[in-house]
């Protein structure tokens, strides 16, 4: 097929698929961990496999000692469903309540899927804008109060927001779960970043009842292409949403091995993880500050990334993305995140070795100088 006779699902494919066939490439875009794995977590994975036991199907809702260390690990009053990654923990709720005369509330910016996800649900979406330097680029329990109704299914929150890098407070979770209570919608808490964040608190914790949050280990524990990640939820919540879930086969057997020893080791894996990311923010946050019209949005990110605001600089973000392509370096254009605000900024991810920190830099005053002059970039995705 030429490039023009593919569909759009295969031209994105296409993309993905020439990324990764660059053995090379430097993965700073969809703020996966590419710090080398915790050997405790892979030789569970490997020993998983020269056990042969992925020639079975894990238990539906996952291996109970990994459930339980899900549990433990978020420190909440809940049940873990394990899920083929984040992505489906959040698919199963919108399946569940998402219906057409419902809404779904979330931000703009936010994670875009599980809203057109509950789109295709027939649910109608809003995205409150949280660009905001004057509330500090997060939602308000205001706004959010002033756009709940009767109609409200689920109310979508991202924390640490992706891509801004802000988390909220106590507080605001407690305020957020209110709102929520009050309307009879439920409350999502994405808590993908939590691990990264100074200070984070889950929002079953404080409403065990009615909130669910969603968790993975593509990003702290640097699993993403083994896809696992949870749904933990109230246990009266078990019966309706287990049903719902794709995952009725359970989730791939290696990675719950990997998953359960990196819960292990990660006290220790972590602090790691977070002087690595840490020493890469604060290298690109001297050289952003060292080079004209860029600014970054949001300081100290609470998340393994950094937002880029490229508008003062004249370059376009999607152009800055395909000047270090040719540089096999993926980063992420605004757009992926958001119509609205997308053409302001580029995203960063930062668990990533420091070399990969330091080439980024490096490369930043010859990118800039490309993307000037880069027209018709290509598709990205
Ligand atoms: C906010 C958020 N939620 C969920 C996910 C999905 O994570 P997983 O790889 O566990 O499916 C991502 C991935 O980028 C994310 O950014």
């Amino acid at each position: 097929m030429t490039q023009e006779t593919l569909s759009g699902p295969n031209i994105r494919n296409r993309y993905f698929d020439s990324l990764c066939a660059d053995k090379g490439l430097l993965w700073m875009g969809q703020n996966t961990n590419h710090i080398p794995a915790h050997p405790a977590v892979e030789e569970a994975m490997v020993a998983s496999i020269r056990a042969g036991e992925f020639n079975a199907y894990a238990p539906p809702l996952g291996f109970e000692s990994l459930r339980r260390a899900i549990v433990d690990d978020l420190d909440v009053p809940g049940e873990a469903i394990v899920t083929e990654g984040g992505v489906n923990a959040l698919a199963m709720v919108v399946r569940a309540r998402c219906r057409p005369g419902t809404t779904f509330v979330t931000t703009d910016p936010t994670w875009k899927w599980p809203g057109l996800m509950a789109a295709q649900m027939g649910a109608e979406v809003i995205e409150l804008p949280i660009w905001d330097p004057q509330t500090r680029f997060r939602l308000t329990p205001a706004q959010l109060a002033a756009s709940v109704d009767s109609r409200t299914a689920l109310i979508y929150i991202v924390d640490p927001n992706n891509p801004l890098g802000v988390a909220y407070t106590r507080n605001e979770i407690a305020e957020f779960c209110e709102i929520a209570r009050g309307s009879g919608a439920l409350l999502i808490h994405d808590c993908t970043y939590r691990d990264f964040a100074s200070d984070h608190t889950p929002a079953l914790r404080i409403d065990p009842e009615n909130a669910v949050c969603s968790t993975s280990f593509s990003k702290w524990l640097g699993l993403a292409g083994m896809r696992i990640g949870a749904l933990v939820v109230p246990p009266k919540l078990v019966e309706e949403f287990a049903p719902l879930s794709t995952s009725i086969l359970g989730a791939s057997v290696v990675a719950q091995r990997g998953a359960e020893a990196g819960l292990k080791v990660k006290s220790e894996w972590m602090r790691e993880v977070r002087r690595i990311n840490l020493a890469n923010q604060e290298r690109i946050r001297s050289a952003v500050e060292a080079t004209p019209g860029l600014s970054l949005v949001v300081w100290p990110s609470q998340a393994n990334f950094l937002c880029i605001d490229t508008t003062a600089s004249g370059v376009r973000p999607d152009a800055l993305v395909e000047a270090y392509r040719q540089h096999s370096i993926m980063i992420r254009q605004g757009t992926y995140h958001t119509k609205r605000f997308g053409d302001r900024f580029i995203k960063v991810s930062t668990t990533v070795p420091e070399e990969w920190g330091q080439r980024f830099t490096d490369l930043l005053p010859e990118a800039m100088e490309a993307a000037r002059s880069l027209d018709n970039v290509a598709a990205q995705f």
